[in-house]
């Protein structure tokens, strides 16, 4: 059975006093709940906010003046809004376990790879919905993986192109304008992009090998099933699964990936919610629930 923890630090203080908080720092309350219970209630509560509209914009009440009806109307739909809140509030996890998780990973791969790297963790404190958390990881594990592996250069090549010793890579978690945005970067070698046109040209996936293509069309090109530049299959690298499986988690997500590499200075993967500020959705998508990494409490 599945339990999720809800601390009063995470928001969760129907009931406590104002300055609660202020006097009681360490103090730390939490109470475990069914996770099952936890979905019914927020169906529930979407069945309240679809019927209060529903009654307050009822046909049988166009028309009709009755002052005190309307203000009972209002506060009774600012209270179940509250409530929305308060209910998709309680599925919000700090990204600081997943984040946490990757410290390790990258002990282990700068090990096999034989580089010298460091991970530097920021806004684990971030919260986010229950269903991002159990689907973060794996492509998180994908990006970090190619950045030791593809990005990150020996400390031979980074000495003699200039660089720090040691490689970095930055896994970073934010609220952007509405959105949910997490980026991993790393400070290595850019995207190949000679490597892989040449490589998108073995496979067929150019249409059209006259036409230049921008960067960004050549980097999505990595996300193609089956896409490897490496030259030989390794523990780590070479299957050319990692960015198909990134890319597929993503959209379950229904969030979308952005690549952006500068030659030198590396890479940088950022994963975002598929509605944009003003609500409008991916493409071909038409209306719909917004999407699980949308729904933060910023
Ligand atoms: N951080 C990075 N820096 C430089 N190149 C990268 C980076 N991430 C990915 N790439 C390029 O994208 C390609 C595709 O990555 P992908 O993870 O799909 O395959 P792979 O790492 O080669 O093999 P695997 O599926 O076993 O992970 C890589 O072969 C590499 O050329
Ligand atoms: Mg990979």
């Amino acid at each position: 059975m599945e339990e999720k923890v809800i601390s009063r630090d995470q928001g969760y203080n129907v009931g406590i006093p104002q300055n609660y908080k202020k006097h009681s720092p360490i103090i730390q309350q939490a109470v475990r709940v069914d996770v099952e219970k936890l979905d019914s209630l927020l169906d529930l509560v979407g069945e309240l906010v679809i019927t209060e509209a529903m009654v307050s914009h009822n046909p049988d009440l166009q028309g009709l003046q009755f002052d005190r009806l309307e203000k009972s109307m209002l506060q009774l739909s600012k209270i179940t809004r509250e409530i929305q809140d308060m209910a998709m509030s309680m599925r919000m996890i700090p990204l600081a376990g997943t984040f946490q998780k990757m410290t390790r990973l990258v002990r282990d791969l700068s090990l096999k790879v034989n580089k010298r790297i460091r991970l530097e963790i920021a806004g684990e404190e971030t919260e986010v919905d229950k269903t991002i958390i159990e689907q973060i990881s794996d492509p998180l594990v994908h990006l970090i993986r190619n950045a030791a592996d593809h990005g990150i250069e020996t400390p031979e090549q980074r000495i003699a192109a200039g660089k720090p010793e040691t490689g970095h890579i930055l896994v970073e978690a934010r609220h952007s304008a509405g959105e949910v945005l997490i980026t991993v970067r790393d400070d290595g070698r850019w995207l190949n992009r000679q490597k892989i046109l040449q490589k998108a040209g073995e496979l067929g996936l150019l249409r059209d090998e006259n036409r230049e293509l921008k960067d960004e069309e050549v980097w999505n090109l990595i996300l193609e099933p089956g896409f490897s530049t490496a030259e030989k299959v390794s523990s780590i690298s070479g299957r050319g699964v990692g960015m198909d499986v990134v890319k597929s988690q993503i959209e379950k997500l229904r969030g979308r990936i952005d690549i952006r590499s500068t030659p030198g200075q590396g890479t940088l993967f950022s994963i975002r919610d598929g509605a944009s500020g003003d609500g409008s959705c991916l493409p071909g998508e038409g209306k719909q629930e917004p999407s699980p990494l949308a729904s933060w409490q910023g």
